[in-house]
This record gives C-alpha cells, sequence and structure tokens, in this order.
C-alpha cells in the first residue's frame, strides 16, 4: 500500500509514551498455567485472527464485543486511535484471551473490552483483573471508566467489583452507561481479585514470547460455544 506520509502523519491519532505492563504469571483452577503480557502494534493481525471467528457467534454477545475489538485493535495497528495497549493471556504460547484499553488522559483510562476464548477457568476474569492493575499501578490513571455489553460482563465487573455508576458521563462505547473504578476500589478489591506472581519463569516467558498460537476457527467456536 503506498502511503502519503505527510498526509499520514495529520491523520495519525496522536500518542504518548507509556509505561510497559510486566508480564506475570497466574496458576488456573485446571492447573494450568497462564502468562499475561502485553501485545505489540505489530503482534495485531495474529490478533486479528483469533477474534474473526467470534463474529459469527451471537451467544453471549461474543458478536458485538468481538466486531468491536476487531475494530479498535484496527484501529491501534493503523495508528487510528490514541494511546490503547493491549494485553493477551496465553496458555502454552496458545491465546486463551484479549483485554485492550486506552488512556483517555493522564488521569482516566477507557476499559474498552474483554473476551475470553478458553472459557469455564476465569480467564477473562483474570484478564480484566489484569487490565484494571495496568491503568492504576503501571500507567498511574486515578480511576477506569467500565462499561459491560453482556450479562456475564456486568456479572463479572460491576456486580464483582461493586463499580460506582456514573450519571453525569456516557462511556465512549457507544454512550453506553459507565462506571468507574477509583484507585481506591481498585486497592480494596485488588487482595480479592487481582492475582498472578512475577517474574515468570524464563521458560514460560520464552514459549509466550516466541508466537502467539491461535487455535482454529472450528476450535475457537468449539471452545466458546461447544461446552455449555
Ligand atoms: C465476559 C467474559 C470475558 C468473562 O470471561 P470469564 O471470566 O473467563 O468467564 P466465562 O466466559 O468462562 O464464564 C462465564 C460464565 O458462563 C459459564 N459458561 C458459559 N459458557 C461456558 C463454556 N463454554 N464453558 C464453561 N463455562 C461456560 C461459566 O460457567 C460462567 O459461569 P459463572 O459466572 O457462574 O462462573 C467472557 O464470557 C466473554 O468473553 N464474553 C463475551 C464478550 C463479553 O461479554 N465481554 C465482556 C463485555 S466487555
Amino acid at each position: 500500500m503506498k502511503v502519503d506520509l505527510e498526509l499520514e502523519a495529520m491523520l495519525r491519532a496522536p500518542e504518548v509514551e507509556q509505561p510497559s505492563y510486566p508480564p506475570k504469571i497466574i496458576t488456573m483452577a485446571n492447573g494450568k498455567k497462564m502468562v499475561v503480557r502485553e501485545a505489540a502494534r505489530e503482534d495485531v493481525p495474529v490478533l486479528l485472527e483469533a477474534v474473526r471467528p467470534t463474529l459469527r457467534i451471537p451467544q453471549d454477545f461474543y458478536d458485538i464485543v468481538g466486531v468491536r475489538l476487531y475494530a479498535e485493535l484496527l484501529g491501534w495497528y493503523r495508528y487510528r486511535v490514541r494511546n490503547e495497549y493491549c494485553l493477551i493471556g496465553q496458555v502454552d504460547g496458545y491465546l486463551a484471551g484479549i483485554v485492550n484499553g486506552r488512556m483517555m488522559g493522564e488521569d482516566i483510562g477507557i476499559s474498552l473490552h474483554t473476551l475470553a476464548i478458553d472459557r469455564g477457568l476465569r480467564v477473562g476474569s483474570h484478564l480484566f483483573a489484569s487490565k484494571m492493575e495496568h491503568h492504576i499501578e503501571y500507567l498511574g490513571q486515578q480511576e477506569v471508566w467500565i462499561t459491560a455489553e453482556s450479562p456475564i460482563g456486568f456479572r463479572r465487573w460491576m456486580i464483582e467489583y461493586g463499580l460506582e455508576k456514573q450519571t453525569d458521563v456516557q462511556h465512549e462505547l457507544g454512550g453506553a452507561t459507565s462506571y468507574r473504578l477509583s484507585k481506591e476500589l481498585y486497592y480494596e478489591t485488588k487482595p480479592r481479585l487481582v492475582v498472578g506472581d512475577r517474574p515468570v519463569p524464563q521458560e514460560y516467558l520464552d514459549v509466550a514470547m516466541k508466537e502467539i498460537k491461535v487455535a482454529d476457527e472450528a476450535t475457537i467456536r468449539e471452545k466458546i460455544i461447544g461446552v455449555k
């Protein structure tokens, strides 16, 4: 693709340099280890491979979350979103789930999406907790704005964290009702909800960093809807 660099510079969303998220390892209920780490912009095409099958899974609102996540990741890849980041969970190198968000400003973080591919292990829950950890502890923000697009999401975030409903703002995800996780609430809930160990043992980190493996479409469908 031929790019007019002068015009491209005007089209690109401005960005600040963001502190990185230090990888961690979580032992899940089935004994498997999940490495949670930050994805790089260059990883986006592989991540899109994993998100694409969800566009055709209406169950549990995977389609709406998937299509929005797809657009956000592509927007990040094409430099059309400001200050986005993406964290991933990998088990034996395989992508188990994705979360993303962005800094709206220095103090306010926006939680975008959480998508679990491996289900029944609280992968999504652990990744959401990692996202909150990133905003408050590593990006140094004061609060995170969150919305839910599914009943499971509502149970997992609004109820489990006791998030505060905001009546004076709309969330950027289509103006949906926004809920707030303050820094204080994060530290109150952290002992119960944020888990994982650092540093990640080298052999696990090596596997995770070597390649983001993505299961084929039939396997992803089976993982998401098959067990129910
Ligand atoms: C919301 C989400 C991230 C939560 O992930 P999670 O914490 O790993 O939870 P799971 O999806 O595995 O399970 C959620 C519930 O559905 C049940 N469930 C549904 N399908 C299941 C399956 N195929 N296998 C096992 N359990 C399943 C689980 O038992 C669990 O019940 P619980 O709440 O009583 O524990 C995940 O469900 C998801 O990606 N949903 C689609 C996108 C979405 O809604 N994102 C959040 C809005 S932004």
